[in-house]
């Protein structure tokens, strides 16, 4: 069995938080190991920005940057009147998975819930997220329906908007929309959204899954089946995930309000269109009835994606539709 486990991985990076060297003896001790295995995960933890120095001890240069519940309350504060609850956890299976659970058990989910590493993260179409620890973020809000199922028309596009307004604010990257919601820069995938609705006793509610790739350590990245990219290896020097979090949960809050009162509005669909990298350009949309190919015309006003082809204009729902450049198909 690896010795790399997230648990181990967290237990370290948490010790080395602070910047300073500490030693191997004391790094091994405090991850319940031993430091024999502690040098065989090295090349790991370089990944993950450990150093070690001369004399042996390890340290991680400028600190590690871990989520802290109150650092990103206190951005909340600044900026929302109502400040939701944010719940942040070490390693869990997946948030979206716990948040379905809080809201089934009835109790009163919390709004937010973010953790450092997922070990059954989820994606969109039955994928694998691959979620390493303390590399990224990965967050699931909760919002309540209480127009029941129907008002979520249009949400995961409202939440691609939010989000991506939210990356630009804190990084220097131009962030791409790919119908439904798939977060580009460079053409290159940075994050994605899943959007899960739960109907229970406790009402209708939809959660918010929203991966983002920060700084994904190289070892952790052979398994990724796509063009990916992150914050990191798209141009920004040091992104503080905690910052980016708290730019994420305030851009939904104040987008989510509009969308309330207002639904998936001409507003809306103007910052989505104006994020749409298909716009004007051969496409192709692939689903288990066949192909569609033409020219992709943008969204309508349920947010269902537009082809005019050389005899119909046609439009496709997200269901298990996928969208692709036809230069690339
Ligand atoms: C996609 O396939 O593009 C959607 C990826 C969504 C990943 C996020 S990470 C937080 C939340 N928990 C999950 O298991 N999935 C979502």
């Amino acid at each position: 069995m690896s010795a790399i486990t997230p648990e181990r991985v967290l237990l370290i990076l948490s010790r080395l938080g602070a910047g300073e060297p500490v030693t191997l003896n004391a790094l091994a001790e405090h991850a319940a190991i031993s430091p024999e295995m502690l040098a065989t995960m090295l090349p790991e933890l370089i990944d993950h920005g450990v150093r070690q120095r001369r004399d042996g001890s390890l340290r991680v240069p400028g600190g590690v940057d871990l989520l802290d519940a109150g650092r990103i309350g206190a951005d909340l504060q600044a900026a929302l009147d109502e400040v939701p609850h944010v719940e942040v956890l070490g390693v869990t299976g997946s948030t979206n998975d716990l948040a379905r659970a809080r809201i089934e058990a009835g109790g009163s989910a919390p709004a937010v819930i973010l953790a450092e590493a997922q070990t059954a993260g989820r994606g969109r179409r039955g994928r694998a997220w691959s979620s390493p620890v303390a590399s990224n973020v990965y967050l699931s809000q909760v919002e309540a329906l209480p127009g029941g199922l129907e008002a979520a028309s249009g949400l995961s596009l409202a939440t691609g908007v939010a989000v991506a307004e939210a990356i630009e604010e804190v990084a220097p990257v131009t962030v791409t929309l790919k119908w439904p919601n798939d977060l580009l820069v460079n053409g290159r995938k940075l994050g994605g959204i899943l959007v899960e609705l739960v109907t229970s006793r406790a009402g209708s509610h939809a959660i918010l899954g929203i991966g983002i790739n920060v700084r994904v350590p190289a070892y952790t990245s052979t398994g990724i089946d796509q063009a990916w990219t992150d914050l990191t290896r798209a141009g920004s020097a040091r992104i503080e995930r905690n910052r980016l979090a708290a730019a994420i949960i305030i851009h939904l809050r104040r987008t989510l309000e509009g969308f309330r009162k207002q639904g998936f509005d001409a507003d809306l669909r103007r910052r989505w269109q104006a994020r749409d990298p298909f716009l004007d350009r051969r496409v192709v949309a692939r689903s288990e009835q066949g192909e569609i190919r033409g020219w992709g015309r943008g969204i309508d006003d349920r947010g269902e994606f537009v082809i005019e082809t050389a005899s119909e204009v046609v439009t496709v729902g997200a269901g298990e539709v996928s969208l692709r450049l036809e230069e690339k198909a």
